[in-house]
């Protein structure tokens, strides 16, 4: 099986600069910038009234002034909160972003964006369907498109559903029985792995298959020297100020 065609940089910057900033905040994304970094993942979505923004958490606690889940509020609820103090002062005030301003900052800095599709339980098949549509209008006629990627095979199977050309790759923490049977009917073109389970043998499996081999989060450079040397595609990292 030939190798899928792979536009992406090597490095690509986690939830927009990891830890440095506030995660899936437009902050996060510039300070990625600043570091040289050309490529980014973020968690996407969906509010009650489906707009489609960035968090990584089923509810807003941890990284916003909101509580309770977003799946249950609509995005005019969820536009005011403070997404960057819990972070540190400087960031006070910070918004959560709708992922249209992250494509357009993407789009406008030549950037590549990796699109993990994150639904709120219960609601798998449709933020697939909702996110990959969005995607699919805002790179229209772009070069390089964003890459789908979720934990979820629903997802992966709304996205498809929506918008059938955009690149999906499946992620997975651990290697789960059937999860290469899955990848397949899922039309997938890259697997994304916890680094921990990634090794030469997978990764020539992987290629073997024809799909591009993908770790998250890898923040020691030995591990990144590592994969790198047995033939890895992608790095995601937290470590925007040391790596890549
Ligand atoms: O997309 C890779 C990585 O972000 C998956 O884990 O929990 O950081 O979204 P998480
Ligand atoms: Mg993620």
């Amino acid at each position: 099986m030939a190798l899928t065609p792979w536009p992406y940089p090597l490095w690509i910057a986690h939830r927009g600069a990891g830890k440095l900033a506030p995660e899936n905040t437009l902050a996060a994304f510039r300070l990625g910038l600043q570091h040289g970094y050309r490529a980014f993942e973020c968690d996407v979505k969906l509010t009650r009234d489906e707009a489609t923004f960035l968090l990584h958490d089923d509810t807003l606690e941890r990284t916003t002034s909101g509580q309770g889940s977003p799946a249950e509020q609509d995005w005019s609820a969820l536009a005011p909160l403070d997404a960057g103090s819990w972070h540190s002062p400087p960031y006070t005030g910070e918004r959560l972003p709708r992922f249209d301003q992250i494509a357009r900052f993407c789009r406008a800095n030549a950037c590549a964006l990796n699109v993990e599709i994150k639904p709120c339980p219960g609601v798998e098949r449709r933020t697939g369907q909702v996110v990959a549509a969005k995607a699919a209008s805002l790179w229209a006629g772009a070069a390089v498109p964003p890459l789908l990627s979720s934990f979820k095979p629903e997802a992966l199977e709304g996205a498809r559903e929506a918008a059938a050309a955009l690149p999906r790759a499946l992620l997975l923490d651990t290697l789960w029985d059937g999860w290469f049977e899955a990848a397949k009917s899922l039309g997938i073109v890259a697997v994304v792995t916890n680094w921990r389970v990634m090794d030469a043998a997978l990764i020539e499996q992987l290629h073997g298959a024809g799909w591009r081999a993908l770790v998250y989060t890898v923040n020691e450079a030995e591990v990144a020297e590592r994969l790198i040397r047995d033939g890895i595609d992608g790095l995601i990292t937290d470590r925007v100020d040391v790596l890549g």
